[in-house]
């Protein structure tokens, strides 16, 4: 397979606005080549779902998988972007990291000690953002948030793929956009579609997950590439 190699770090792609195709959607039998696909459609920066059964019901992928992808996504220039919908986080971001993982966003709901969680994270060179789910006020998030890369707003309550955006979801990002310093991104994670894409993005989101509404299409590069657009057409409020 021949890939155009574009060369970003954690460094670059945060500061950037990126539709991050969701790996949990994807079809695991053809991985490699689904995520080849992407990157040759302009995807770089993927986001890696893990779940343990007991922070969210589901167990989904984990390590093992990280392990085999990272090499071929970091020679594509490309960059592996944890979602840990875990409990005790912290006891697993030396594994994600030794797979190749290059950020771990925990749950602040599953973690009694953000900061140390964040500074351990950084220790081991990993970029670092705190998730909060629906029922989380956006102000213990943001509270949570020092030192952090980015704050994600799920959309959805954390669990798979395939969900409907959450409308409140559009305000809570915008509270969350007034309550971060510039620099700290917004994410937002469930049910990313064109349209609330827009929405999200409208309302103040750099960083917006998409699972289903990539991988769910025979046509995978054609359906980023929609996404793209459609985001790069909405500017910020
Ligand atoms: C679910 C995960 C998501 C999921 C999103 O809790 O965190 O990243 O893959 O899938 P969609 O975009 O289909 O809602
Ligand atoms: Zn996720």
């Amino acid at each position: 397979m021949s890939i155009t190699v574009r060369l970003v770090g954690w460094s670059d792609w945060a500061r950037t606005v990126e539709v991050e195709p969701s790996i949990y959607a994807a079809d695991f039998s053809r991985l490699g080549v689904q995520l080849g696909a992407l990157v040759e459609a302009g995807a770089r920066v993927f986001h890696f779902d893990a779940g343990d059964g007991h922070f969210i019901p589901e167990i989904t992928i984990g390590p093992v998988v990280l392990t085999s992808i990272s090499p071929l996504v970091h020679a594509w220039g490309g960059v592996l972007d944890c979602h840990l919908m875990v409990e005790q986080p912290e006891r697993h971001f030396e594994s994600v990291a030794q797979a190749g993982g290059d950020s771990v966003t925990f749950h602040v709901e599953a973690c009694s000690d953000p900061a140390g969680a964040i500074t351990r994270a950084r220790s081991l060179g990993l970029g670092v953002g705190i998730a909060f789910s629906p029922d989380t006020p956006v102000e213990e998030a943001a509270a949570a948030a020092e030192g952090a890369d980015l704050v994600l707003c799920m959309s959805i309550h954390p669990g798979y793929s395939g969900q409907t955006f959450m409308p409140e979801a559009a305000s809570r990002i915008a509270q969350l956009r007034t309550l971060l310093p510039e620099m700290t991104r917004v994410q937002v994670d469930g049910g990313i579609n064109a349209d609330t894409a827009r929405l999200a993005r409208k309302a103040g989101a750099d960083l917006l997950v998409a699972g289903s509404a990539v991988f769910w299409h025979d046509d995978l590069a054609g359906a980023y590439i929609a996404l793209a657009e459609s985001v790069k057409e909405q500017l910020r409020d």
